[in-house]
């Protein structure tokens, strides 16, 4: 039997991408689910799909991750459920494109309280069932993080953010035994890319992934959803009972070819 199928995973931004991916992995591992998204549609479907593939038990709780009371009401409806949690994926996240001249200042709280505030409010709010399960924390940060992002700054504000509170995490919350790590996927298509503000003016999807097969050293060896959920399957078992505060890099060898980074 597999070791997720008496766990409780909460998946924030479950209705699509990685998060959906990573729903189905952990719902065919028999795992019990609580899925958050603001899109009630496709998170019903997902929810749907995860009870056929074999989840033992599916919440989903629709909530605008950008307000805290949903946040709170998300967690409280988690503990309610299941009694217990084991596992909290963080993220939830959206790109937004734009330089230190034609970025609107406005946008700042927007993406920050989505791909930085909501994270760290749910770790918050885990820790105390974490600490009584000696379970763990898997944030979703992005090769953005690592690398110097100019026609992407807030975005990359934001993963270098979280890069941080990784880190941080993983060192406060050692002594309650809680791990805390990340995954750090350089850019791949999922429908993050398709929303509005994510590309660059005069930027298609087709131009980023030509103009990463230049600065990824891997070349053309492209970052498939399933390489992201094989990861936070990994850091979130017993296989990685050692590993807390990394950053596990799905960058194509971009960190290394260096900082400067032209792409997502
Ligand atoms: N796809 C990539 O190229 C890429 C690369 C590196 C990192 N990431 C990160 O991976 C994570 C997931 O991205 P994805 O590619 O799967 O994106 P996606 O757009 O396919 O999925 C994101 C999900 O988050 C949900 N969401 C967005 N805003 C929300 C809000 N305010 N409240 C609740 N839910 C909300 C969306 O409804 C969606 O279901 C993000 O943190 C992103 O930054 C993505």
């Amino acid at each position: 039997m597999s070791e997720f199928a008496s766990k409780i995973v909460l998946i924030t931004g479950a209705a699509s991408g990685f998060g959906e991916a990573t729903a189905y992995a952990f719902a065919k591992k028999g795992a019990s689910l609580s899925l958050i998204d603001k899109d009630e549609e496709n998170l019903g479907k997902v929810t749907e799909q995860c009870k056929k593939a074999g989840a033992t038990k599916v919440l989903a709780v629709v909530a605008d991750l950008r307000a805290e009371g949903d946040i709170v009401r998300a967690m409280n409806e988690t503990i309610e459920t299941f009694d217990r949690l084991d596992v909290l994926v963080n993220n939830a996240g959206m790109v937004q494109m734009g330089s230190v001249e034609d970025t609107p200042v406005e946008s700042f709280d927007s993406i920050f309280h989505l791909n930085v505030k909501a994270h760290f409010h749910f770790t918050q709010l885990a820790v105390p069932h974490l600490e009584k399960t000696k379970g763990n924390v898997v944030n979703i940060t992005s090769v953005s993080g690592e690398l110097l992002t100019p026609h992407g700054i807030f975005y990359g504000m934001t993963k270098a953010a979280m890069n941080y509170f990784t880190k941080t995490a993983a060192l406060g919350l050692a002594e309650k035994g809680i791990r805390v790590n990340a995954v750090a996927p350089a850019a791949c298509r999922t429908n993050i890319l398709k929303r509005p503000g994510a590309m660059a003016p005069g930027l298609s999807e087709d131009m980023l992934f030509g103009m990463e097969e230049q600065t990824h050293i891997l070349g053309r060896v492209l970052i498939e959803k399933q390489d992201v959920v094989d990861s936070i399957l990994f850091l979130a078992s017993d296989s990685a009972r050692t590993i807390t505060g990394s950053n596990l890099c799905l960058d194509r060898g971009a960190v290394l070819a260096g900082p400067l980074y032209k792409g997502e």
